[in-house]
C-alpha cells in the first residue's frame, strides 16, 4: 500500500503535530499541575515533576511529558525518518535505530515515575487497562527493536532473511506505534478523569486543553502512519531493504 504523495509533505505536518502537542502537554504539566520534586512528601507530585538535578538544572521528569515527548514523539520521528530525511539510506537506518533506542529508555523511566508515585503513596499498580495496554505496548516495542537491531543492523541476517522479515517489521511496528498512541489517550482520559472527580471543572480551560493535547497526539500518530505508506518521489534512490 502506498499514497502517491512525497512523503516529506506530510512529514512537515507530522512535525507540526508533534510540535504543538509537546507544547500543550508541557503547558498543562507546568502551569497546570506545576510540580515539585522528584522526592516529595506530596506524592501526587512525583507524577507531575520538576525535578532538581545536583548542577540546579530544573529537569522536566513526568509521567505524561516523557510518555508523550520522550515514547510517542521520538518514536514516530523514527519510524518517519526513512522518509522524511534526506540523507543516504546507511545513515537513516541509524537514526531510526538510535531515535527508538531513546525512545525506548525514555519510555521505560516513564513508566517507572508511575510506579514510583503509586508504590510511595500506597496505590495499587497494574488496576487499569491504560496499564496493561502500557506494559504491552513497552514490551513489544522492546521485542520490536531487539529484532530490528540483530536482523538489520549487528549481526544483520542474510539477504533472504532481511527481505522477508521486513513487511512483518514494518506491519508489526505501525501495529505496536498505533497501540502506544490508543495507551496514550486512554491515559490523558483516565487522568482528566481523576481530575474531574477532585473538582476540576469538566468544561474548564484545563480539560480543553488535556482533551486537545490527546486530539493533537492522535493527529500526529495519523500522520506518522500517512508520512510512513506514502511514496517517496522515484529519482531520490530510495529502494527498500
Ligand atoms: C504510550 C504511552 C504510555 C504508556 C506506555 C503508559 C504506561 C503506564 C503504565 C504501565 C502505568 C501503570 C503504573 C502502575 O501501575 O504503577 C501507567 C499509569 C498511569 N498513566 Fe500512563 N502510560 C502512557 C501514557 C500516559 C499519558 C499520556 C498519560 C496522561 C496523563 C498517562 C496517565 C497515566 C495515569 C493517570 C496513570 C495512573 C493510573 C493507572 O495506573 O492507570 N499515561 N501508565
Ligand atoms: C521498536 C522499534 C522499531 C519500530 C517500532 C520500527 C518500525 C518501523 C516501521 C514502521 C518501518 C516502516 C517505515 C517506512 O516504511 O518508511 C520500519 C522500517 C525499517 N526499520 Fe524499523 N522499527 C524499529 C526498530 C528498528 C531497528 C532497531 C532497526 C535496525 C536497524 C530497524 C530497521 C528498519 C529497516 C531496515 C527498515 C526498512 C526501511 C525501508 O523501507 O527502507 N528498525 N521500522
Amino acid at each position: 500500500m502506498a499514497i502517491p504523495v512525497n512523503p516529506v509533505y506530510f512529514s512537515y505536518v507530522t512535525h507540526t503535530l508533534a510540535l504543538i502537542s509537546s507544547i500543550f502537554v508541557l503547558v498543562w504539566c507546568i502551569s497546570f499541575r506545576g510540580g515539585l520534586a522528584w522526592e516529595h512528601p506530596d506524592k501526587t507530585l512525583i507524577f507531575n515533576v520538576l525535578l532538581r538535578n545536583k548542577h540546579k538544572f530544573r529537569v522536566i521528569c513526568i509521567h505524561p511529558v516523557l510518555m508523550l515527548i520522550g515514547f510517542i514523539i521520538l518514536g514516530g520521528e523514527a519510524i518517519i525518518s526513512y522518509k522524511a530525511l534526506p540523507f543516504e539510506k546507511p545513515v537513516k537506518k541509524l537514526i531510526h535505530l538510535v531515535l527508538h533506542a531513546t525512545a525506548l529508555i525514555l519510555g521505560c523511566i516513564g513508566i517507572y515515575t508511575a510506579f514510583k508515585y503509586h508504590n510511595e503513596s500506597n496505590i495499587a499498580n497494574l488496576y487499569s487497562l491504560h496499564s496493561w495496554l502500557g506494559m504491552g505496548v513497552i514490551v513489544l516495542y522492546g521485542i520490536q527493536w531487539i529484532y530490528g537491531l540483530v536482523v538489520f543492523f549487528y549481526p544483520g541476517g542474510s539477504h533472504e532473511m532481511r527481505r522477508d522479515s521486513l513487511p512483518w517489521h514494518v506491519l508489526l511496528g505501525m501495529f505496536v506505534y498505533a497501540l502506544a498512541i490508543g495507551t496514550a489517550a486512554l491515559g490523558f482520559l483516565e487522568k482528566l478523569t481523576f481530575l474531574e472527580n477532585s473538582g476540576v471543572a469538566k468544561y474548564g480551560s484545563e480539560a480543553f486543553l488535556v482533551n486537545f493535547t490527546a486530539i493533537f497526539a492522535v493527529l500526529f500518530g495519523a500522520f506518522v502512519f500517512f508520512t510512513a505508506v506514502s511514496q517517496p518521489p522515484p529519482h531520490d534512490g530510495y529502494s527498500a531493504i
